[in-house]
C-alpha cells in the first residue's frame, strides 16, 4: 500500500511540472502560421562504425540535425553495447542532464504538490526521505515482470559501453511511464490522402526543459534473429530506448497521446502502476507486430497501466485505428465510430485523429479543420507545412510516417544551446526525410 502511494505521489509531482501541456480550457481558435522550411531530403552522412553498429547524421547542426544509428545483433545487449560505443558523449550529456532536471523539478514541487493534493506532512517527509530514486525503483519493481528482458539487457549494454550507471538509465526509463505529454496524432488512408497513401502523424508536446532534444536520434534496429522481432525504427533521443514514436518494416506505425482531460464520454477506465510501461508496449508493437490486427491483440491482452490514446496505422491492411486505452478499458475506433463525437471532433472519411488530448475542444477542432480542408490532398509535406504548424502541436518532437512508401519525416525542438533561434518549437522548424524502406534492408558494412 505504501509503495503504491509513493509511486502515485511521484506521478502526481511529474504531472504538475508539465507547464508545456496544452490548455484544453482555451476558447481561442487555434491557427498558427505555416512552416516554410524546405524538407531536407539529403542522404545520410557516415560518421563511424563499430561491431554491430553504424552511426550517420542527417541534416545540419542548428537547423534539423538528427543522428541516424543502425544497430545489428542477436540480443538486446548487442544493440545497447553498439549504441553506447558510438554515442557515449551524447548519451552522457542527455541522460545526466535529464536526470538532474527531473530531480530538481521534484524537489521544487514537493511542497506545492502536498498542498494541491492535500497530502499529509508525514507522507511528504517520507517522499523526501526515500527520494525520487527509490520511488522509481518501486515503479520498476512492479513493472519488471511485464517487460521483455531484452530491454533490460539493452540498458545494460549501454551502461557497459558508456560507463553510465545502469540504475540511472533504468530509472529514466521509468519516468517515461509516469509522465504523460499532451500530443496529437492522425492516421489517414484511402481518399483522405493524395494517391491513396497510408499516412500517420505523431506530434509530441512535452517538457522541453530536460534537454532531450539536444541530440535527436533515429535508431534502426536490425535483429538478426526472429526471436528479437523485425527491423524497425525508434524515433526519439540518444539514450532513450522506449518507443514514443515508431515505424516498422512490416509497414505499421505507432503514436501516442497522454491524457490529462478524460472527462467526456465514452469515459476512460481506471489507472494502475502495475503493468507494462506504455513506452515498452509501443515498442513491442513495432518490434514484434506484423499488422494492425497484431497490434490490437497485443494491446487487448496487455496489463495496461494509464490513460492514453494510441494511433496504429498499417499500410498493408490500408487502415488505421485510434485506441482509447486505460488499465480497465480499451476501445478501438476507426473512421466510422471515432470518438469522442462532438461538434469539435466530427468524423472524417478514412481518418482517425486527435488534437492534444481527449476533451480538448479547440485543439481537437483545429486538427479537424486542417484534416477536413486537406481531405483528398493530404501528403507528408502538407502535413508539415500546413497541418501541425496550424494546430501548433509538436513542440518537442514530430514524426510523419508515409507507411506506403516507407518514408519517415522527423522534426525536433531547437537544442538547448540554441535558445536564441527565432524558431524553437519542433512544428516551426526544418524537417528531415529518411528512406526507411531502404534503411531497414541496409546490410552492415555499407555506407
Ligand atoms: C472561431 O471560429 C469560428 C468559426 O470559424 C468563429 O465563428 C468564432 O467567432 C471564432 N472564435 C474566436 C474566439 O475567434
Ligand atoms: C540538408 O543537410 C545537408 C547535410 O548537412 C546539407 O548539406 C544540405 O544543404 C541540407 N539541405 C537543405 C535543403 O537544407
Ligand atoms: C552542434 O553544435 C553545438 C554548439 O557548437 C555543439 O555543442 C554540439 O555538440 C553540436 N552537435 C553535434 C551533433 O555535432
Ligand atoms: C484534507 O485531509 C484532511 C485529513 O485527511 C481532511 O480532514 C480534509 O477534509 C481534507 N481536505 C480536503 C479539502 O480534501
Ligand atoms: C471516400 O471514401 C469513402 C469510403 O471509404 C466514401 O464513403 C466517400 O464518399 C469517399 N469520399 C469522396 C470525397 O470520394
Ligand atoms: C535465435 O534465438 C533463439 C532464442 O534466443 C536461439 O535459441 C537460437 O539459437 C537463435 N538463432 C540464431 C540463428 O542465432
Ligand atoms: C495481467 O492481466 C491478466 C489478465 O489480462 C491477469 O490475469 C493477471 O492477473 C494480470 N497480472 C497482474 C500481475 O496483474
Ligand atoms: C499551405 O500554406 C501556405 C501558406 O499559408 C499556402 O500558401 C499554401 O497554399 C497552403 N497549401 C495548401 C495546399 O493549401
Ligand atoms: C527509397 O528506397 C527504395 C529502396 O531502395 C527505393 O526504391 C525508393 O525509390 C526510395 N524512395 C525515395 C523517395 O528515394
Amino acid at each position: 500500500m505504501k509503495r503504491q502511494l509513493i509511486v502515485a505521489l511521484v506521478v502526481a509531482m511529474l504531472f504538475l511540472q508539465r507547464g508545456d501541456a496544452a490548455d484544453c480550457n482555451t476558447r481561442q481558435n487555434i491557427t498558427g502560421p505555416p512552416n516554410n522550411f524546405p524538407i531536407n531530403t539529403s542522404d545520410p552522412t557516415f560518421i563511424a562504425r563499430v561491431p554491430n553498429g553504424e552511426l550517420f547524421s542527417v541534416g545540419t547542426n542548428g537547423t534539423d540535425f538528427t543522428f541516424l544509428l543502425h544497430v545489428y545483433g542477436n540480443s538486446g545487449y548487442d544493440f545497447g553495447y553498439a549504441a553506447g560505443q558510438l554515442l557515449k558523449k551524447e548519451m552522457t550529456h542527455v541522460l545526466t542532464n535529464a536526470w538532474a532536471y527531473f530531480l530538481s523539478q521534484i524537489e521544487e514541487q514537493i511542497n506545492g504538490i502536498a498542498h494541491h493534493y492535500n497530502i499529509s506532512q508525514q507522507i511528504v517527509d517520507l517522499i523526501s526521505e526515500i527520494g525520487l530514486e527509490a520511488a522509481l525503483d518501486l515503479q520498476n519493481d512492479v513493472a519488471a515482470q511485464f517487460v521483455n528482458p531484452e530491454i533490460y539487457a539493452e540498458m545494460q549494454g549501454i551502461a557497459d559501453a558508456t560507463s553510465l550507471s545502469y540504475d540511472m538509465i533504468r530509472r529514466i526509463h521509468m519516468i517515461g511511464e509516469i509522465t504523460r505529454g499532451a500530443c496529437s496524432l492522425y492516421g489517414a488512408w484511402g481518399n483522405a490522402t493524395k494517391d491513396s497513401k497510408v499516412l500517420q502523424l505523431r506530434a509530441l508536446d512535452w517538457d522541453c526543459g530536460a534537454g532531450l532534444q539536444d541530440y535527436p536520434l533515429v535508431t534502426i534496429y536490425h535483429p538478426s534473429n526472429i526471436s528479437l522481432g523485425y527491423p524497425f525504427a525508434n524515433i526519439g533521443w540518444t539514450g532513450w530506448i522506449g518507443t514514443l514514436s515508431g515505424m516498422s518494416s512490416n509497414k505499421i506505425g505507432i503514436s501516442e497521446i497522454g491524457i490529462s482531460y478524460p472527462n467526456y464520454p465514452p469515459y476512460f477506465g481506471d489507472e494502475t502502476y502495475v503493468g507494462i510501461p506504455f513506452v515498452f508496449l509501443e515498442r513491442q508493437i513495432v518490434q514484434y507486430g506484423k499488422s494492425v490486427a497484431d497490434a490490437i491483440s497485443i494491446i487487448s491482452d496487455a496489463n495496461r497501466t494509464c490513460r492514453l490514446m494510441l494511433g496504429v496505422a498499417d499500410a498493408n491492411a490500408h487502415t488505421a485505428r485510434l485506441v482509447q486505452y486505460s488499465h480497465s478499458e480499451v476501445n478501438f475506433y476507426d473512421d466510422t465510430n471515432l470518438e469522442p463525437l462532438a461538434w469539435w471532433h466530427p468524423r472524417i472519411d478514412n481518418v482517425v485523429y486527435a488534437g492534444m488530448d481527449w476533451f480538448c475542444p479547440f485543439y481537437q477542432h483545429s486538427m479537424y479543420n486542417q484534416l477536413s480542408m486537406y481531405h483528398g490532398s493530404l501528403t507528408p509535406e502538407l502535413s508539415i507545412y500546413n497541418v501541425t504548424s496550424a494546430v501548433m502541436t509538436g513542440d518537442l518532437h514530430l514524426a510523419v510516417y508515409d507507411l506506403s512508401e516507407g518514408l519517415l519525416y522527423v522534426g525536433n525542438h531547437a537544442p538547448s544551446w540554441d535558445s536564441e533561434s527565432p524558431f524553437q518549437k519542433g512544428y516551426e522548424r526544418q524537417f528531415v526525410r529518411l528512406n526507411v524502406s531502404y534503411l531497414f534492408t541496409k546490410p552492415y558494412g555499407i555506407n
